[in-house]
């Protein structure tokens, strides 16, 4: 890969950005970029990317979406070539639609650099620890046992994760469930993940459920910098160790690059950024019932077999290979370079395709076979197993919470898998035209207490 730094060598700067350059024999030609394919894309969805890296024989293809002109890519290269060497930032990388619902001014994904870097640390720090991880994980098993006790007859799998993992959520960060109305800030949080694909009203929609949730967030945040300040008055906290570190008094008294506190908007959507995800782990986990329904033998090699920590370590990778959850991921060029033949220049709009990436028959072999055992001898490259971003999660934009959504879908996993239940009828299809997809009942589940287990049908999950 070539890569050329500065603007010296792009003579054919195109200010209105209505065409691409590309590099031909050394010599760089125009062509315009076609007409809009944003139709396209909802129509095709998921599948947009690989019908056209199909047709183009590569790993690049230049388009217009919404009227903007833009290159999508995907493979390993690809992903190199998108994450490595702070090439891209996230500044006009996704619509406003999707934006305002996922990210938002001043959060992580909005900075670039040094400032990102700084910021950065703060949620692998929060995130990544192995205490953390085991928090999380111990935190789910109890959650999980207390929902379960509370089914009765049948429930949607979805919706009862979503309150779950709200729980698992804030506990997981320092705050007390009981001190919330959770209902209505699993709500919350769940519209936002739904409405990241809607546009107009479902949209709007979407983006009043998470001004509430800012402002409990920002509440929560006061409240917290409040008693920090109660107890350093009164003289308690001489030395860290007398304030318990929270993640949640971390991130309320994390400071920016002027060494003063964060505004209040941005640590709570920083706060946000914690805990809307973690919910948003419940589809993962619904992909894996799904998954289970589909290949019972996994079922039973989690339930029964001789290693189900890391069976559940295989599905739990192939799950997130395999089933759809963000598309793409989008990066606006913040200098020159030059990748396959084509020049980018600052402001370029560049897709990854991610959903393409995890089923590249170069990487993965027959890509659209669910075989989990492929991940014995994974090399564990950072640039081929993408659902959550590529690359390093501590200098790049990878996602810091993967590490927390892997032990999270394994025990998960084990879990569900030594429930018993029952499918009742159901449509459990998955549209690969919704983002962000779902089967389609939310994955219905009987509980089969041993009195009225009795004379019913054998479950067909074993
Ligand atoms: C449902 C599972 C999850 C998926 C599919 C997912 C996916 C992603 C993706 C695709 C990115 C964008 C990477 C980029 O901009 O290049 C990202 C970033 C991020 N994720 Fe996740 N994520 C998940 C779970 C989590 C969890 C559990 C947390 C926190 C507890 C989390 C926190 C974040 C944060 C803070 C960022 C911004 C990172 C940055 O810009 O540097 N995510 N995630």
């Amino acid at each position: 890969m070539s890569q050329h730094e500065g603007n010296g060598r792009i003579q054919e700067r195109d200010e209105s950005r209505r065409s691409i350059r590309r590099r031909s024999g050394g010599r760089r030609v125009t062509r315009p970029a076609g007409t809009d394919s944003s139709v396209a894309l909802l129509t095709e969805g998921y599948l947009y990317g690989r019908n056209r890296f199909e047709r183009a024989g590569g790993d690049l293809f230049e388009t217009r979406l919404m009227l903007r002109p833009a290159t999508v890519v995907y493979g390993a290269d690809a992903a190199r070539m998108f994450y490595d060497g702070d090439r891209f930032g996230r500044e006009r990388a996704m619509p406003t639609s999707v934006m305002h619902l996922l990210q938002d001014e001043g959060s992580v994904q909005s900075l670039t650099g040094a400032a990102h870097r700084r910021r950065k640390s703060l949620f692998v720090e929060l995130l990544m620890d192995d205490a953390a991880i085991a928090d999380v994980q111990s935190v789910y098993r109890n959650e999980w046992a207390r929902a379960v006790r509370t089914w009765t007859g049948e429930v949607v799998l979805h919706d009862e994760l979503v309150r779950l993992l709200t729980r698992v959520a804030l506990r997981w960060v320092g705050i007390a469930p009981s001190n919330v109305d959770v209902d209505r800030l699993s709500g919350d949080l769940i519209a936002m993940i739904n409405g990241a694909g809607s546009f107009g009203p479902a949209n709007w929609a979407a983006r009043a459920r998470r001004r509430n949730a800012e402002r409990w967030a920002r509440d929560v945040i006061a409240a917290d910098r409040r008693e920090s300040e109660r107890l350093r008055l009164s003289g308690r906290k001489s030395s860290p160790a007398d304030v318990r570190q929270t993640p949640l008094r971390r991130l309320a008294n994390a400071r920016g690059d002027d060494d003063r506190p964060l505004p209040l908007e941005v640590a709570a959507v920083e706060l946000l950024n914690v805990l809307r995800p973690t919910v948003a782990v419940a589809r993962f986990i619904v992909f894996g019932a799904h998954a289970m329904n589909r290949w019972p033998g996994w079922r039973r090699r989690l339930r029964t077999g001789a290693t189900p920590e890391q069976d559940a370590l295989l599905l739990t990778h192939e799950v997130r290979r395999c089933y759809p959850f963000f598309p793409v991921i989008g990066g606006t060029a913040t200098r020159s370079f030059e990748w396959r033949d084509r020049v980018f220049e600052p402001g370029d709009w560049v897709l990854l395709d991610l959903y393409a990436t995890n089923h590249d028959e170069r990487i993965w072999g027959d890509s659209t076979v669910f075989r989990p055992d492929r991940f014995r001898d994974w090399d564990g490259d950072p640039f081929t197993l993408v659902p959550q971003g590529a690359g390093d999660a501590a200098s790049g934009h990878r996602c810091p919470g993967e590490r927390a959504t892997v032990a999270i879908m394994e025990t998960a996993m084990l879990e569900l898998a030594r429930l018993d239940y029952y499918l009742p009828e159901q449509d459990l299809s998955i549209a690969l035209n919704r983002f962000p997809a779902l089967p389609h009942s939310g994955f219905l589940i009987g509980l089969l207490p041993p009195a009225r287990a009795r004379g019913r049908a054998p479950s067909p999950l074993g």
